[in-house]
């Protein structure tokens, strides 16, 4: 782990929901594994004294990509930054998500923040489907976001406006009413809690395991404020450095 100045290459825009921004790091892109985070000073005049975690988006040629949505007053001072502009960057921190699903059919259920890490996964090694949910149209991914996945991806929109209609469960029950055996599906996930809430009942219902990514909302990002504690069946964890990866068997219900 390093905290680091970069000069950001890019941030633009990409969609009704998210921004993309773009630096460039030897060190912050070495052995980078998808569910692994930054976690971003915004000002070196501290303020916003706390910084902002985000998960790794892409890594290239020691180019870090980092998607965002716009939810406070972080990401929208995060979208002010040009080209060239500076940021402190803590990284890598945390957990992974598991890189052998032990030859079971890996299933991604993404929404809202927890699409990057997902989306990285699903481009870092092949999994069977990619679901994300979202509001609308307009928060829909352009294609050239998801060209090096390989993965059967589906859409729901809560309006209805792209894929199916409604929330992203309901493709997670689809997939798995389709599979003969449910229990050889491994389920990832990362979003809002509600939206996890949801898949992890529907796993535990038909005896499927898997891990999600709890984005608690973090501060120091290394284990020394206690301010992002997890409740687990092992007692309380920390989500930056013990997480934000656990398997639905060590989350309390
Ligand atoms: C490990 C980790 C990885 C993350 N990866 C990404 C990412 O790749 N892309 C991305 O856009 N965001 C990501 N987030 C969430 C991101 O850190 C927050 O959206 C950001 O800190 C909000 O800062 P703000 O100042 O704009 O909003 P604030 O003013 O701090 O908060 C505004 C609102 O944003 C929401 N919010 C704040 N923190 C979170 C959070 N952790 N999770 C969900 N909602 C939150 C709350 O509803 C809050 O009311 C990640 C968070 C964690 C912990
Ligand atoms: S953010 Fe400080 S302990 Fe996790």
């Amino acid at each position: 782990m390093r905290d680091e100045w970069v000069t950001i290459l890019d941030n633009r825009k990409i969609n009704q929901a998210y921004w993309k921004l773009s630096f460039k790091s030897s060190f912050l892109s070495r052995s980078v594994l998808p569910g692994q985070f930054v976690n971003v000073l915004l000002e070196d005049d501290s303020d916003p004294f706390l910084r902002r975690p985000f998960s790794y988006y892409r890594t290239k040629n020691q180019t870090i990509e980092i998607l965002y949505e716009v939810l406070g007053r972080g990401t929208r001072l995060l979208t002010l930054k040009k080209k060239g502009d500076r940021l402190k960057v803590l990284g890598p921190l945390g957990k992974a998500f598991t890189q052998s699903a032990k030859g079971k059919k890996q299933i991604l259920v993404a929404g809202g923040v927890g699409v990057p890490p997902l989306v990285f996964l699903a481009e870092y090694q092949r999994v069977s489907h990619l679901l994300i949910g979202c509001g609308s149209k307009g928060e829909v991914l352009p294609k050239s976001e998801l060209k090096n996945v390989k993965a059967q991806v589906g859409y729901a929109t809560e309006d209805g406006s792209y894929g199916k209609a409604g929330f992203v469960t309901l493709l997670l029950h689809e997939v798995i009413q389709r599979e003969k055996n449910p229990k050889n599906l491994f389920i990832q996930t990362c979003g809002p809690h509600a939206m996890m809430e949801a898949v992890i009942k529907m796993a535990r219902k038909f005896g499927i395991e898997g891990e999600a990514s709890i984005d608690e909302r973090m501060a120091c990002g290394v284990g020394a404020c206690l301010g992002c504690m997890v409740k687990t069946h092992d007692g309380y964890k920390t989500s930056c450095v013990e997480g934000p990866v656990f398997a639905f068997c060590e989350l309390e219900d």
